[in-house]
């Protein structure tokens, strides 16, 4: 007997950082401008709202533990098999689901360096190393990718488009990252910017899961569904890793108010539509701006823009963060992401948008 000891965590815990969301609050403001999670700027459909306002009567239910209408409704939307979707709390769930299941010790997982904070916390969570391969002009660079391919390679994470920087691979460019990665290495397409994205090159992942026993495609409803705050995710599987991940997920892990309102929200065409024309609209509009104001902006294709600051002086993006702050808007500090330079703001409604490009020319100006 070990007496007098504390509990000791499993191997890699203790190294994470724990992920730090974005701002929601602000000393001394009441309502501020919220653009620090890439959340929806017109907020959620009004059939979404009534679907979760006629549960509230049956919240002593447990919730349908197989998703069942909700995975029919995808399946029919995106004429996908039902059998071959699996939902998660959020895709954040679906991401710690897939490193239980296939990392592990002694195992590595792959990313690309400015990619999805959970994947590298994620791979920690389950004693995996990470490994961050680097991009080229902030975009995952393919060859880099494979070149860190290793016999410990379990797992290789991309989001696409991708969140900070929103740029994309190609349908051509992710074929290939595909053809060169071993066979039991999964390839986990994270697309939870699909929807947003109006380019004729990109492919969210449907066509490669079809063709590979190794290519899965994570989507959310938290971001053009603006459902964040139920977490609802879901992901097109090969079989046989649809039917692991039916075995590791809890019983119950999405919530039944989470399930009403994502069947409403997809069947709302109406307020997808609006959403992607307002970023459609907004998104270059955002990006054109911070040019101008030689802000060097990513090319996003997401609903949020990577505008880049001074290494030094007076205009760095810790003062842009602090200025944007003091007018009551709140976007996300990069550090973390390896990015010091810069800061993510979400594209918001006109009136927001149009607040933050003016704070922004001021700041540029003082
Ligand atoms: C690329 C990417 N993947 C996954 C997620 C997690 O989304 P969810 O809310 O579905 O857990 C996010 C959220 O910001 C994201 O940016």
């Amino acid at each position: 007997m070990t007496a007098n000891k504390a509990p000791v965590p499993g191997p890699g815990i203790l190294d994470i950082a724990p992920y730090i969301g974005g701002d929601a609050k602000l000393e001394g403001i009441e309502k501020p401008i919220r653009l620090a999670s890439n959340e929806s700027a017109l907020g959620p459909s009004p059939k979404a709202i009534a679907a979760y306002t006629a549960l509230a009567r049956e919240i002593h239910r447990y919730p349908d533990g197989s998703a069942d209408e909700f995975r029919h409704a995808l399946g029919e939307h995106y004429r996908l098999d039902p059998a071959q979707i699996v939902c998660g709390s959020g895709s954040d769930e679906l991401i710690s689901l897939l490193l239980r299941a296939y990392a592990g010790p002694d195992t590595e997982v792959l990313y690309s360096r400015h990619g999805f904070l959970m994947y590298p916390i994620g791979a920690q969570s389950v004693g995996a190393t990470p490994v961050a391969a680097p991009e080229r002009d902030f975009t995952a660079d393919v060859d880099a990718i494979l070149e860190r391919v290793t016999d410990k390679t379990r797992i290789v994470f991309i989001a696409n488009p991708n969140n900070p920087t929103g740029t994309y691979l190609s349908v051509g460019e992710m074929t290939r990252l595909h053809a060169g990665l071993p066979a039991n290495v999964v390839l986990a397409i994270d697309a939870a910017y699909a929807e947003f994205v109006n380019r004729n090159d990109y492919e969210p992942g449907v066509k490669l899961v079809d063709k590979a026993e190794n290519v899965v495609m994570l989507r959310t409803f938290s971001k053009i569904y603006a459902l964040a705050g139920l977490r609802l995710g879901w992901g097109y599987f090969p079989p046989a890793i649809a039917d692991v991940l039916n075995r590791v997920r809890g019983p119950f892990n999405v919530n039944a108010a989470a399930l009403a309102a994502g069947v409403a929200a997809l069947n709302d065409t109406e307020s997808l539509e609006k959403a992607r024309a307002h970023n459609d609209r907004w998104q270059p509009w955002m990006n054109e701006r911070l040019a101008a104001l030689g802000l060097d902006p990513t090319p996003s294709v997401g609903n949020f823009v990577l505008p880049r600051f001074a290494e030094s002086g007076a205009r760095t993006a810790a003062a842009a963060f602090a200025f944007l702050q003091s007018r009551g808007i709140l976007t996300r500090k990069m550090a973390g992401y390896g990015l010091p330079n810069h800061i993510r703001i979400t594209i918001g409604t006109a009136e927001e948008n149009e607040k933050v490009a003016a704070t922004l020319a001021e700041f540029m100006d003082s």
